[in-house]
């Protein structure tokens, strides 16, 4: 069960977030960004963006996110937050509320600027795994 978002320590997880926001590597667009999340088992998982002289192929910081997820056993991702280089909440891009629902779907808790919305709020009528096995 997905613990409500008021048992979570948003704080705890926004400084994991402004953590992980110290080893961006945003040399081209200068916007540093960090996540972190936690996950059904109780673990936390974050990342940071990381970009690259062929500036479209850049990898935002959900991409690491969901990697270390994936690399320490998976999971479901529950509770999320996203700062930029200023620890300022932020919200996730597009592309990036895709990769939130593919470990997290629609009831993901994300930390917003409007405050603590489910992923369905944010990527209304996701196309999503579920379409792939009608
Ligand atoms: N960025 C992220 O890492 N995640 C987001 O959700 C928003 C954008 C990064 C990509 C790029 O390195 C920089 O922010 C500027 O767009």
């Amino acid at each position: 069960m997905t613990p409500p978002a008021t048992d979570v320590d948003w704080d705890a997880l926004r400084a994991l977030a402004r953590e992980a926001m110290t080893h961006a590597y945003a040399p081209y667009s200068g916007y540093a960004v960090g996540v972190a999340a936690l996950v059904d088992d109780g673990r936390t998982v974050s990342g940071c963006n990381v970009e690259n002289a062929s500036y479209g192929i850049g990898l935002c910081a959900e991409c690491g996110l969901v990697s270390e997820l994936q690399r320490t056993g998976g999971g479901r991702l529950t509770h999320f937050t996203c700062v930029d280089g200023n620890g300022e909440i932020l919200v996730p891009c597009g592309r990036c509320r895709q990769l939130l629902y593919e470990f997290g779907g629609p009831g993901l808790l994300l930390e917003t600027p409007a405050g603590i919305l489910p992923l369905s709020e944010m990527l209304p009528q996701a196309f999503g795994p579920q379409h792939l096995t009608k």
